[in-house]
Protein backbone atom coordinates (compact mmCIF):
# COMPACT_ATOMS: atom_id res chain seq x y z
CA UNK A 1 0.00 0.00 0.00
CA UNK A 2 0.64 3.57 -0.60
CA UNK A 3 2.99 2.71 -3.44
CA UNK A 4 2.28 4.95 -6.76
CA UNK A 5 3.59 2.52 -9.84
CA UNK A 6 5.16 4.21 -12.58
CA UNK A 7 6.57 3.60 -15.49
CA UNK A 8 10.37 4.52 -14.63
CA UNK A 9 10.04 3.29 -11.16
CA UNK A 10 7.94 2.33 -8.59
CA UNK A 11 8.52 3.95 -4.92
CA UNK A 12 7.16 3.38 -1.81
CA UNK A 13 6.24 7.10 -0.28
CA UNK A 14 5.97 5.90 3.45
CA UNK A 15 9.12 4.82 3.19
CA UNK A 16 12.11 7.48 4.40
CA UNK A 17 14.64 5.08 4.38
CA UNK A 18 14.24 4.95 0.68
CA UNK A 19 15.70 8.09 1.22
CA UNK A 20 19.57 7.67 0.69
CA UNK A 21 21.34 8.75 3.95
CA UNK A 22 18.42 8.28 6.40
CA UNK A 23 18.49 5.68 8.45
CA UNK A 24 17.00 4.34 11.28
CA UNK A 25 17.60 7.61 13.84
CA UNK A 26 17.58 9.64 11.46
CA UNK A 27 13.44 8.11 10.52
CA UNK A 28 12.98 8.05 14.44
CA UNK A 29 13.95 11.54 14.71
CA UNK A 30 11.47 12.82 12.02
CA UNK A 31 8.80 10.29 13.62
CA UNK A 32 9.11 12.73 16.76
CA UNK A 33 8.03 15.45 14.56
CA UNK A 34 5.14 13.85 12.67
CA UNK A 35 7.33 13.55 9.44
CA UNK A 36 6.57 9.82 9.00
CA UNK A 37 6.80 9.35 4.69
CA UNK A 38 8.40 11.00 1.40
CA UNK A 39 5.28 12.73 1.28
CA UNK A 40 6.15 14.57 4.45
CA UNK A 41 9.30 15.33 4.14
CA UNK A 42 9.08 17.08 0.70
CA UNK A 43 6.74 19.16 2.43
CA UNK A 44 9.06 19.77 5.37
CA UNK A 45 11.62 22.89 5.61
CA UNK A 46 14.79 22.48 6.41
CA UNK A 47 14.64 24.82 9.20
CA UNK A 48 12.22 22.12 10.83
CA UNK A 49 14.67 19.35 10.35
CA UNK A 50 17.41 21.38 11.64
CA UNK A 51 15.00 21.59 14.96
CA UNK A 52 15.40 18.17 15.54
CA UNK A 53 19.36 18.29 15.63
CA UNK A 54 19.76 17.44 11.36
CA UNK A 55 22.48 19.57 10.65
CA UNK A 56 21.79 22.31 7.80
CA UNK A 57 23.25 20.91 5.31
CA UNK A 58 21.14 17.33 5.42
CA UNK A 59 18.37 18.99 6.36
CA UNK A 60 18.38 21.06 3.20
CA UNK A 61 19.63 17.22 1.28
CA UNK A 62 16.93 15.43 2.53
CA UNK A 63 14.13 17.78 1.93
CA UNK A 64 15.04 17.84 -1.78
CA UNK A 65 15.52 14.84 -2.02
CA UNK A 66 11.92 13.89 -0.93
CA UNK A 67 10.66 16.44 -3.74
CA UNK A 68 13.33 15.10 -6.68
CA UNK A 69 12.06 11.29 -5.54
CA UNK A 70 8.30 12.69 -5.18
CA UNK A 71 8.90 14.68 -8.71
CA UNK A 72 10.75 11.76 -10.54
CA UNK A 73 7.31 9.48 -9.43
CA UNK A 74 5.21 12.15 -11.23
CA UNK A 75 3.69 12.47 -8.00
CA UNK A 76 5.08 15.96 -8.31
CA UNK A 77 5.79 18.92 -10.66
CA UNK A 78 9.58 19.22 -11.64
CA UNK A 79 10.78 22.91 -10.28
CA UNK A 80 10.63 23.87 -13.92
CA UNK A 81 8.05 22.62 -16.56
CA UNK A 82 6.36 22.83 -20.00
CA UNK A 83 3.30 24.71 -19.67
CA UNK A 84 1.55 22.38 -21.60
CA UNK A 85 1.96 20.31 -18.02
CA UNK A 86 1.13 23.07 -15.80
CA UNK A 87 -2.21 22.68 -18.15
CA UNK A 88 -2.32 19.32 -17.68
CA UNK A 89 -2.36 19.25 -13.83
CA UNK A 90 -4.45 22.17 -13.79
CA UNK A 91 -7.16 19.65 -15.18
CA UNK A 92 -6.89 18.19 -12.47
CA UNK A 93 -7.98 21.28 -10.59
CA UNK A 94 -11.63 20.52 -8.67
CA UNK A 95 -14.00 23.10 -7.64
CA UNK A 96 -16.23 23.22 -4.31
CA UNK A 97 -19.38 25.11 -4.23
CA UNK A 98 -19.65 27.28 -1.63
CA UNK A 99 -23.55 27.21 -1.98
CA UNK A 100 -23.65 30.22 -3.34
CA UNK A 101 -23.87 30.42 -6.62
CA UNK A 102 -23.10 33.94 -6.96
CA UNK A 103 -20.40 33.81 -5.12
CA UNK A 104 -19.00 30.34 -7.04
CA UNK A 105 -19.16 32.60 -10.21
CA UNK A 106 -16.98 35.24 -8.31
CA UNK A 107 -14.54 32.42 -7.48
CA UNK A 108 -14.51 31.08 -11.25
CA UNK A 109 -16.38 28.27 -10.36
CA UNK A 110 -15.80 27.50 -6.81
CA UNK A 111 -13.17 26.92 -4.26
CA UNK A 112 -10.68 25.46 -6.11
CA UNK A 113 -8.45 22.48 -4.97
CA UNK A 114 -4.54 23.19 -5.38
CA UNK A 115 -4.79 26.65 -3.77
CA UNK A 116 -5.41 28.43 -0.44
CA UNK A 117 -8.66 30.46 -0.26
CA UNK A 118 -8.34 33.05 2.87
CA UNK A 119 -11.52 34.57 4.47
CA UNK A 120 -10.75 37.86 5.52
CA UNK A 121 -13.23 39.94 7.61
CA UNK A 122 -14.63 41.51 10.54
CA UNK A 123 -16.13 39.16 13.44
CA UNK A 124 -19.64 38.51 12.77
CA UNK A 125 -18.82 38.76 8.91
CA UNK A 126 -19.57 35.02 8.11
CA UNK A 127 -16.14 33.60 7.79
CA UNK A 128 -16.99 30.73 9.92
CA UNK A 129 -20.77 30.10 9.07
CA UNK A 130 -18.78 29.62 5.49
CA UNK A 131 -16.28 27.03 6.50
CA UNK A 132 -18.91 24.86 8.55
CA UNK A 133 -21.00 25.20 5.14
CA UNK A 134 -17.99 24.00 2.95
CA UNK A 135 -17.76 21.44 5.45
CA UNK A 136 -20.76 20.47 4.33
CA UNK A 137 -20.51 20.57 0.55
CA UNK A 138 -17.30 19.00 0.01
CA UNK A 139 -19.20 15.78 0.88
CA UNK A 140 -20.87 16.07 -2.32
CA UNK A 141 -20.54 14.12 -5.64
CA UNK A 142 -18.94 16.18 -8.39
CA UNK A 143 -22.30 16.76 -10.29
CA UNK A 144 -23.44 18.11 -7.14
CA UNK A 145 -20.26 20.09 -7.42
CA UNK A 146 -18.78 18.60 -4.71
CA UNK A 147 -15.34 17.05 -3.94
CA UNK A 148 -16.93 13.75 -2.59
CA UNK A 149 -14.25 13.53 0.26
CA UNK A 150 -14.33 13.64 4.04
CA UNK A 151 -13.40 17.48 5.33
CA UNK A 152 -10.47 18.72 8.23
CA UNK A 153 -11.48 21.23 10.16
CA UNK A 154 -9.02 22.82 12.27
CA UNK A 155 -10.52 25.39 15.05
CA UNK A 156 -8.26 27.98 16.61
CA UNK A 157 -11.01 29.71 17.93
CA UNK A 158 -13.56 27.61 19.34
CA UNK A 159 -16.36 28.23 17.39
CA UNK A 160 -16.77 25.07 15.46
CA UNK A 161 -20.86 23.93 16.20
CA UNK A 162 -21.58 20.68 15.14
CA UNK A 163 -24.91 21.19 15.93
CA UNK A 164 -24.69 24.05 13.16
CA UNK A 165 -23.39 21.86 10.54
CA UNK A 166 -26.61 19.51 11.46
CA UNK A 167 -28.90 22.37 10.73
CA UNK A 168 -26.99 22.78 7.60
CA UNK A 169 -26.98 19.24 6.67
CA UNK A 170 -30.64 19.00 7.09
CA UNK A 171 -31.64 21.89 5.39
CA UNK A 172 -30.09 20.79 2.49
CA UNK A 173 -31.61 17.05 2.73
CA UNK A 174 -28.54 15.23 3.47
CA UNK A 175 -28.05 12.76 6.44
CA UNK A 176 -26.83 15.09 9.59
CA UNK A 177 -24.80 11.68 11.28
CA UNK A 178 -23.24 11.04 8.13
CA UNK A 179 -22.15 14.50 7.17
CA UNK A 180 -21.02 14.90 10.71
CA UNK A 181 -19.08 11.68 10.39
CA UNK A 182 -17.56 13.09 7.53
CA UNK A 183 -16.04 16.00 9.09
CA UNK A 184 -12.53 15.55 11.24
CA UNK A 185 -12.13 17.92 13.64
CA UNK A 186 -9.51 19.16 15.95
CA UNK A 187 -8.86 21.92 18.11
CA UNK A 188 -5.69 23.61 18.61
CA UNK A 189 -4.39 25.77 21.33
CA UNK A 190 -1.58 27.79 20.54
CA UNK A 191 0.53 28.88 17.60
CA UNK A 192 2.98 25.31 18.21
CA UNK A 193 0.45 23.32 18.31
CA UNK A 194 -1.74 24.72 15.18
CA UNK A 195 2.00 24.29 13.82
CA UNK A 196 2.81 20.75 14.85
CA UNK A 197 -0.86 19.76 13.61
CA UNK A 198 -0.18 20.93 10.32
CA UNK A 199 2.81 18.97 9.95
CA UNK A 200 0.45 15.79 10.84
CA UNK A 201 -1.89 16.99 8.23
CA UNK A 202 -0.50 15.11 5.72
CA UNK A 203 -1.21 11.60 7.29
CA UNK A 204 -4.99 12.71 8.50
CA UNK A 205 -5.94 13.90 4.52
CA UNK A 206 -4.76 10.02 3.44
CA UNK A 207 -5.82 8.50 6.41
CA UNK A 208 -9.56 10.11 5.83
CA UNK A 209 -9.53 10.75 2.25
CA UNK A 210 -10.13 14.59 2.95
CA UNK A 211 -10.38 17.14 -0.09
CA UNK A 212 -10.93 20.04 2.28
CA UNK A 213 -9.00 21.20 4.97
CA UNK A 214 -10.05 24.39 7.09
CA UNK A 215 -8.30 26.33 9.46
CA UNK A 216 -10.19 28.75 11.32
CA UNK A 217 -8.31 31.23 12.24
CA UNK A 218 -4.65 31.11 10.90
CA UNK A 219 -4.12 34.11 12.93
CA UNK A 220 -5.67 34.51 16.08
CA UNK A 221 -2.83 32.22 18.40
CA UNK A 222 -0.22 34.55 16.62
CA UNK A 223 -2.18 37.93 17.30
CA UNK A 224 -2.20 36.96 20.55
CA UNK A 225 1.04 35.34 21.17
CA UNK A 226 2.88 37.83 19.69
CA UNK A 227 2.77 41.79 20.72
CA UNK A 228 4.60 44.47 20.27
CA UNK A 229 6.57 45.17 16.99
CA UNK A 230 9.79 43.68 17.40
CA UNK A 231 8.34 40.29 17.12
CA UNK A 232 6.58 41.20 13.55
CA UNK A 233 8.90 40.07 11.74
CA UNK A 234 9.26 36.53 13.50
CA UNK A 235 5.35 36.04 13.32
CA UNK A 236 5.43 36.88 9.88
CA UNK A 237 8.04 34.29 9.36
CA UNK A 238 6.19 31.68 11.00
CA UNK A 239 3.22 31.97 9.41
CA UNK A 240 4.46 31.81 6.02
CA UNK A 241 5.97 28.73 7.09
CA UNK A 242 2.39 27.21 7.79
CA UNK A 243 0.64 28.85 5.04
CA UNK A 244 3.55 27.65 2.34
CA UNK A 245 2.97 23.91 3.70
CA UNK A 246 -0.40 24.36 3.67
CA UNK A 247 -0.50 24.94 -0.15
CA UNK A 248 2.28 22.04 -0.56
CA UNK A 249 -0.44 19.88 1.06
CA UNK A 250 -2.65 21.38 -1.15
CA UNK A 251 -1.21 20.81 -4.63
CA UNK A 252 0.71 17.25 -3.94
CA UNK A 253 -2.77 15.82 -2.24
CA UNK A 254 -5.06 17.84 -4.56
CA UNK A 255 -7.53 19.21 -2.26
CA UNK A 256 -8.69 22.40 -0.95
CA UNK A 257 -7.99 24.37 1.75
CA UNK A 258 -9.30 27.67 3.20
CA UNK A 259 -7.99 29.65 6.31
CA UNK A 260 -9.56 32.43 7.95
CA UNK A 261 -8.22 35.81 9.16
CA UNK A 262 -10.17 38.56 11.52
CA UNK A 263 -9.35 42.01 10.70
CA UNK A 264 -10.61 44.58 12.43
CA UNK A 265 -12.43 47.60 11.12
CA UNK A 266 -10.39 49.38 8.34
CA UNK A 267 -11.44 47.92 5.10
CA UNK A 268 -9.32 51.13 2.94
CA UNK A 269 -6.54 49.27 3.58
CA UNK A 270 -8.24 46.37 1.98
CA UNK A 271 -8.62 48.16 -1.30
CA UNK A 272 -5.57 50.26 -0.90
CA UNK A 273 -2.74 47.75 -0.15
CA UNK A 274 -3.97 44.57 0.90
CA UNK A 275 -0.38 43.73 1.66
CA UNK A 276 0.28 46.43 3.22
CA UNK A 277 1.10 45.63 7.39
CA UNK A 278 -1.81 48.44 9.47
CA UNK A 279 -3.07 48.63 12.51
CA UNK A 280 -0.59 46.18 13.77
CA UNK A 281 -1.69 43.25 12.21
CA UNK A 282 0.31 41.40 9.56
CA UNK A 283 -1.74 39.67 6.75
CA UNK A 284 0.17 36.63 5.04
CA UNK A 285 1.02 36.84 1.47
CA UNK A 286 0.91 33.43 0.54
CA UNK A 287 -2.63 32.37 0.36
CA UNK A 288 -3.42 32.40 -3.53
CA UNK A 289 -6.78 33.64 -3.21
CA UNK A 290 -7.82 36.23 -0.67
CA UNK A 291 -11.49 37.04 -0.34
CA UNK A 292 -12.72 40.48 1.66
CA UNK A 293 -16.23 39.83 3.14
CA UNK A 294 -18.30 42.28 4.75
CA UNK A 295 -21.63 42.64 6.36
CA UNK A 296 -23.81 44.66 4.13
CA UNK A 297 -27.81 46.43 4.25
CA UNK A 298 -30.32 43.85 5.26
CA UNK A 299 -28.08 41.95 7.03
CA UNK A 300 -26.20 40.31 3.19
CA UNK A 301 -23.03 39.54 2.57
CA UNK A 302 -20.66 41.27 0.26
CA UNK A 303 -17.82 39.12 -0.95
CA UNK A 304 -14.69 40.76 -2.96
CA UNK A 305 -11.54 39.01 -4.37
CA UNK A 306 -8.80 41.43 -3.32
CA UNK A 307 -5.61 39.80 -4.63
CA UNK A 308 -5.90 36.83 -7.20
CA UNK A 309 -3.48 35.98 -9.89
CA UNK A 310 -5.92 35.61 -12.76
CA UNK A 311 -9.60 36.75 -11.45
CA UNK A 312 -10.95 40.52 -12.18
CA UNK A 313 -10.13 42.63 -9.62
CA UNK A 314 -12.31 43.66 -7.26
CA UNK A 315 -14.85 41.27 -8.79
CA UNK A 316 -17.57 40.99 -6.28
CA UNK A 317 -20.75 38.40 -5.19
CA UNK A 318 -23.43 39.26 -2.62
CA UNK A 319 -24.90 36.11 -0.03
CA UNK A 320 -26.89 35.42 2.67
CA UNK A 321 -26.25 32.85 5.47
CA UNK A 322 -29.49 31.06 6.46
CA UNK A 323 -30.41 27.76 8.03
CA UNK A 324 -29.12 25.90 4.80
CA UNK A 325 -25.33 28.00 5.63
CA UNK A 326 -24.35 29.83 2.52
CA UNK A 327 -27.16 30.80 0.68
CA UNK A 328 -28.01 32.88 -2.83
CA UNK A 329 -29.77 36.07 -2.13
CA UNK A 330 -33.41 35.78 -3.41
CA UNK A 331 -33.53 38.73 -5.71
CA UNK A 332 -30.33 38.74 -7.32
CA UNK A 333 -28.85 42.45 -7.41
N1 LIG B 1 -28.44 29.52 11.72
C1 LIG B 1 -28.19 30.73 11.22
N2 LIG B 1 -29.07 31.33 10.43
C2 LIG B 1 -28.83 32.56 9.93
N3 LIG B 1 -27.72 33.27 10.17
C3 LIG B 1 -26.80 32.72 10.97
C4 LIG B 1 -26.98 31.44 11.54
N4 LIG B 1 -25.88 31.15 12.27
C5 LIG B 1 -25.08 32.23 12.19
N5 LIG B 1 -25.61 33.18 11.40
C6 LIG B 1 -25.05 34.49 11.07
O1 LIG B 1 -23.65 34.40 11.04
C7 LIG B 1 -23.07 35.41 11.89
C8 LIG B 1 -21.80 34.90 12.51
O2 LIG B 1 -20.90 34.66 11.49
P1 LIG B 1 -19.50 33.95 11.74
O3 LIG B 1 -19.26 33.08 10.57
O4 LIG B 1 -19.45 33.35 13.08
O5 LIG B 1 -18.54 35.22 11.70
P2 LIG B 1 -16.95 35.26 11.70
O6 LIG B 1 -16.45 33.86 11.72
O7 LIG B 1 -16.62 35.98 10.42
O8 LIG B 1 -16.60 36.06 12.91
C9 LIG B 1 -24.13 35.70 12.89
O9 LIG B 1 -24.02 37.01 13.36
C10 LIG B 1 -25.40 35.53 12.08
O10 LIG B 1 -25.68 36.72 11.39
MG1 LIG C 1 -15.28 32.93 13.10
Amino acid sequence: MGSKKTAEKEVDIFDLQSIEGIGKATEEKLASAGITSVLDLAAATPRELMELGISAEKAEEFCLKARLILMESGFLDKEFIPASEVMERRKALQRLTTGSQSLDNMLGGGVETQAITELIGEFGCGKTQICHTLCVTAQLPADERGLEGTAIYIDTEATFRPERISQIAEARGLPPKKILDGIIFANVYNSSHLQLTIKELGRYIEKFKAKLVVVDSIISHFRAEYVGRGTLAERQQRLNDLLHRLLRMAQVHNIAVVVTNQVQANPDQFFGDPNKPSGGHILAHSSTYRIYIRRSANNTRLARIIDSPYHPANAEAYFKITEKGVEDLQEEK
